[in-house]
């Protein structure tokens, strides 16, 4: 077996035939390592937060020592500035916070504590370090692309309370932030209703800069005795006091963090009243709810941690850290929604607790029966905290998506089917695969290469003897519009011979270590070091490396894989870097250690943006490790999952709250990446995995081959039968896309977002809406399955995708789902574009026609939309695209095609309405159609620009009676009406 110590082996071919036959007989034996890990308790600065916030809780006579200097208050221009005090030693020192609360235009404010004197620089630095004095700030250069307009509305109100300040900020002034002095703390209210609270529980703690105070090495007094070898140290009584153990040194695993500016977190609780449930804080394997971390049956012992790493082997249902991290928080309850985004990059653990609270009439403005506290704990950086005040799920979704962008608009190609594994072992191989899929007929747009293409893991070559010829392998891959990505890792082979190293090198353009040094550690290549993408030069030196004629051998058909960019180290703390090493500008790794997998991530995508001159497309790059903003940037996946039930399970919830963490474009490993899934597995994984935003399927170098055409019959088919249903919805998925793009709503949506005010379906993390559609899928995530427990939240009929079965009524329903089933439910009221035809590849079908599934709704109406573009270029932002409501009128009985976007007509619409000129509707389905229809055989359609002749032409329909529980649907066949344009077709 291939593990991270064998990095750099001998020549992996010499060694796959062996792996071959091993493969066979290895089950590998999987769980997590936790001792690799730190839990809080070995996290200084945790442990030292969690032990603040029990002293606190306690103590009856806890006050918080932060107190707002009233006399240093400004407001101006939307902006509240003051001083928060800290005070020290029974008030003989007070250390100078500065604070700033900044009101946005959008209704969402901003919380900013620094600390004076490391703003100034004002501090000394241990160990002759070179590391900057400051906390953090950059953060936001890296996230935040926009939202910040500061309100103009925001004013302090005039009948402020004594000892409080008030702002009045969002539209309207209905939001109101109540600032009390002393303790410090904030409310934000919405419309008088307290809906997030700071520092209520008084854990707020700013650890402050000290000077490290050398304790004088005991002498021996003469006449004492040695120790004797196995006697117990004598232990003086050691006052009460802070826990300064961690303070300069922390060790483990061998590694020891010299932290030369010693103590420095930040931490706060922030409360949300009378919410029960709250979601985000990407990347756990855990349920969408986030269930509590302080203990008890059922809840965790850890706070969630994010700090993004390479855990191999991940377990299930644990708030232990992955690859990346989101610090988006929601709380959810009915009538509202609220967040926060804690701006931090540095490690951070978010401990959660709920209260029950009995109703008490004279609790103003609080409803619900459930608190939840939560405590936020950085290590290092600035307090920056944005509060969300909703009060939809939408407006949440659309406020944090202007702050940290939008989604990436994807090439169409990029959401249909990847074909990965590590590893396709020559061009050859890559060619043979390519052909299994046509042959077999089944659909898929990409084929992925892992480490192996390169010449002994250095990145941007090709193994001389397995990929001779790369070009005619993008050749071939052409013909059928197929594409290819190649993985390109952040560590640079440290060799001889190899220019890329060279180049890092003398550019000096790598990581560094404490001492100012060029950082070596060890990866797949072996010994490496680590493009350093904070600094503008090493980005644009990045850029340079991905050019056609830079990168022998790739095309305008190549994309790119970024993994290992945590980083994983394999030989450093926590498989990753020291936290003491330097990046651009001096800031410590510990400062940006979560934000740096987005800088490589955002680097690749900038080299992709034009890889020869005046070429430009939308980049396909995918992430491993992630932060807020990388949205922008490309896809994420949920790393190397097991070949287990209980994971394909897991990636449900997962892929979910990527969804409404503001990063949709995510998806797992399909089959699992370790061991061998069953055929059933397997299976049931691709019915699940088209579920994916981004659908691929990858595997481990020591498992057996797994391509959809190697299970064979029936299973070959089923799944053949799984990726032509996510072929055939391309359309619907691209408009979700877009709908993602331009609003921030998540592709695929849970219950509570979609359904905000039903309690009962709030925690629902199993199944799913495919963006607006009104599709609901149930993925089936446990063997032997022959049904399903779909939960439909309202009184809409819902109708079974395949037979038009109708499920109505709130509630849990049965759903069959043998094998050959899958699970999907059409809510009435909705208008689904697909294309049927089934073809190769995604680009194949751009000219294809389209059917109009029209769902109807109790009220025998329905509308939907259709987003188009040529899917690869940035034409769309200048208007080429087609944009396109459907809208059943169900007492007319008229289904209309109507323009969404009203845009100006531009050269590059004009030029690409030309190309889709003949690309017409071939069929519309209208599902629950009336009894009333039963003998119609023919409707009018109308369609605006057609020749007088064709203007109003009578085109046949068939009705047809559902049987059983089926609804009744009729079919339109051919009303030749064109995608882009105008039309009615009258049913009356
Ligand atoms: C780790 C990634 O998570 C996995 O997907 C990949 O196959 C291996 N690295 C090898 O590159």
């Amino acid at each position: 077996m291939i593990t991270r110590r064998d990095a750099a082996a001998p020549r992996w071919t010499a060694v796959v035939l062996g792996w071959a036959t091993l493969s066979c007989l290895l089950v590998p034996a999987v769980s997590v390592k936790h001792e690799n890990f730190k839990t809080c308790d070995q996290s200084g600065f945790c442990k030292r937060n969690r032990q603040f916030a029990d002293d606190a809780t306690a103590s009856s006579s806890w006050v918080s020592p932060y107190a707002l200097d009233a006399a240093s208050i400004t407001f101006k221009d939307g902006q509240l500035g003051a001083t928060v005090l800290k005070t020290l030693n029974e008030g003989e020192e007070k250390v100078k916070l500065p604070l700033t609360v900044t009101f946005l235009d959008s209704g969402v404010a901003r919380v900013t504590l620094d600390e004076e004197k490391r703003q100034k620089g004002d501090i000394q630095l241990r160990h002759d370090s070179q590391a900057r004095k400051e906390r953090y700030n950059e953060a936001g250069d890296w996230a935040l692309v926009g939202g910040l307009k500061v309100s103009e509305g925001a004013a302090l109100s005039e009948q402020a309370e004594q000892g409080y300040t008030k702002v009045f900020y969002g539209e309207g002034g209905k939001h109101q932030a109540v600032i009390r002095h002393q303790p410090f703390g904030i409310e934000f209210q919405r419309d008088g209703e307290t809906q997030v609270k700071f520092n209520e529980r008084g854990l707020l703690n700013l650890e402050h800069w000290r000077p490290k105070v050398e304790k004088p090495v005991e002498e021996k007094k003469e006449g004492e005795e040695e120790k004797k070898e196995g006697e117990e140290e004598k232990k003086e009584e050691q006052p009460q006091g802070e826990d300064e153990s961690t303070w300069w040194e922390e060790t483990f695993g061998g590694n020891t963090d010299s932290k030369p500016r010693g103590p420095e977190a930040v931490a706060l609780d922030i409360s949300f009243p009378g919410y029960e449930h709250v979601f985000g804080i990407p990347e756990h394997a855990t349920s969408l709810s986030l269930k509590t971390t302080r203990g008890g049956e059922g809840n965790y012992n850890d706070p969630y941690r994010l700090y993004n790493a390479d855990v191999f082997e991940y377990e299930m249902d644990s708030p232990m850290t992955l690859y990346g991290a989101i610090p988006f928080m929601q709380a959810h309850r009915k009538g509202s929604t609220v967040g926060v985004f804690w701006l931090n990059a540095a490690e951070t653990w978010i401990d959660v607790t709920k209260q029950k609270t009995s109703a008490n009439p004279l609790s103003l403005g609080v409803k619900g029966h459930t608190d939840t506290h939560t405590h936020w704990i950085s290590e290092s950086g600035l307090l920056d905290v944005f509060v969300f005040l909703g009060p939809t799920p939408q407006d949440l979704a659309r406020q944090y998506g202007e702050l940290t962008g939008y989604t990436a608009m994807p090439q169409s190609f990029a959401i249909a089917y990847h074909q990965c594994r590590w590893n396709y072992v020559t061009d050859e191989d890559v060619k043979d695969v390519d052909r299994k899929f046509d042959k077999h007929k089944i659909p898929y747009d990409v084929i992925w290469l892992d480490i192996e293409y390169t010449n002994e893991k250095k990145y941007f070559t090709w193994d001389p003897l397995t990929f001779v010829r790369p070009d005619t392998m993008h050749q071939h891959l052409d013909k059928r519009e197929r594409k290819l990505v190649a993985i390109i890792d952040p560590h640079i082979k440290n060799t001889d011979n190899y220019p890329v190293i060279d180049e890092l090198k003398k550019k000096d353009l790598a990581v560094k270590n404490k001492d100012g040094n060029q950082y070596e550690g060890w990866c797949w290549p072996g010994s490496s070091m680590w493009v350093d993408c904070f600094n503008p030069a090493a980005i644009t030196w990045w850029k340079g490396l991905f050019k056609y004629d830079s990168f022998k051998g790739t095309a305008p058909n190549t994309f790119i894989w970024n993994d290992m960019n945590e980083p994983s180290v394999f030989n450093g703390p926590e498989t990753t870097m020291p936290k003491d090493n330097l990046h651009f500008g001096n800031w410590e790794h510990r400062d940006v250690h979560n934000v740096n997998g987005l800088t490589f991530h955002n680097a690749t995508y900038q080299a992709l943006l034009e890889r020869k001159k005046g070429e430009i497309r939308r980049p396909f790059a995918l992430t491993r490790a992630f932060y807020s903003g990388s949205q922008r940037v490309g896809a994420m996946w949920t790393g190397d999952n097991l070949a287990e039930w209980s994971h394909l399970q897991a990636s449900i919830p997962m892929v979910l709250n990527q969804g409404i963490s503001g990063f949709p474009f995510a998806g797992a490993d399909v089959g699992g990446f370790f061991g061998n899934p069953s055929k059933e597995l397997l299976t049931r994984w691709y019915q699940a995995g088209i579920y994916y935003p981004f659908f691929r399927g990858h595997a481990h170098i020591d498992t057996r081959r797994r391509e959809p055409y190697i299970p064979g019959s029936p299973y070959t088919e089923l799944i053949t039968q799984a990726l032509r249903l996510r072929y055939s919805l391309l359309p619907a998925w691209y408009t979700a896309f877009h709908e993602a793009h331009t609003t921030g709503a998540p592709i695929i949506r849970p219950n509570f977002y979609v359904h905000p005010e039903d309690e009962a379906g709030f925690a629902i993390d199993d199944q799913l809406y495919i963006g607006s559609t009104g599709l609901l899928a149930k993925p089936v995530t446990s063997e032997g399955a022959d049904s399903v427990s779909v939960y439909i939240a309202d009184s809409q009929p819902y109708y079974d995708y395949f037979d038009y079965t109708v499920y109505k009524g709130a509630g849990p329903h049965t759903v069959p789902a043998p094998l050959e089933k899958i699970p999907l439910l059409m809510q009435g009221g909705h208008i689904i574009p697909r294309r049927d035809r089934p073809r190769r590849s995604s680009g194949l079908m751009r000219y294809d026609p389209f059917t109009l599934v029209v769902a109807l709704d109790n009220e025998g109406s329905a509308s939907g939309t259709l987003y188009l573009d040529d899917g690869e270029t940035f034409n769309y932002q200048q208007g080429a695209f087609i944009h396109r409501r459907f809208n059943f009128d169900g007492k007319r009985n008229i289904l209309t095609s109507s323009n969404l976007d009203n845009a100006s007509r531009t050269a590059k619409l004009d030029a690409y309405l030309k190309t889709m000129d003949k690309v017409r509707i071939e069929k519309v389905i209208i599902i629950g159609a009336p009894k009333a229809w039963k003998g119609k055989d023919s409707v009018i359609v109308m369609e605006e620009g057609a020749k007088e002749s064709a203007r109003r032409k009578s085109v046949a329909a068939e009705f047809h009676e559902g049987k059983g529980k089926a609804a009744n649907w009729l079919v339109v066949r051919d009303p030749k009406v064109g995608i882009s344009r105008g039309w009615k077709i009258d049913f009356a």
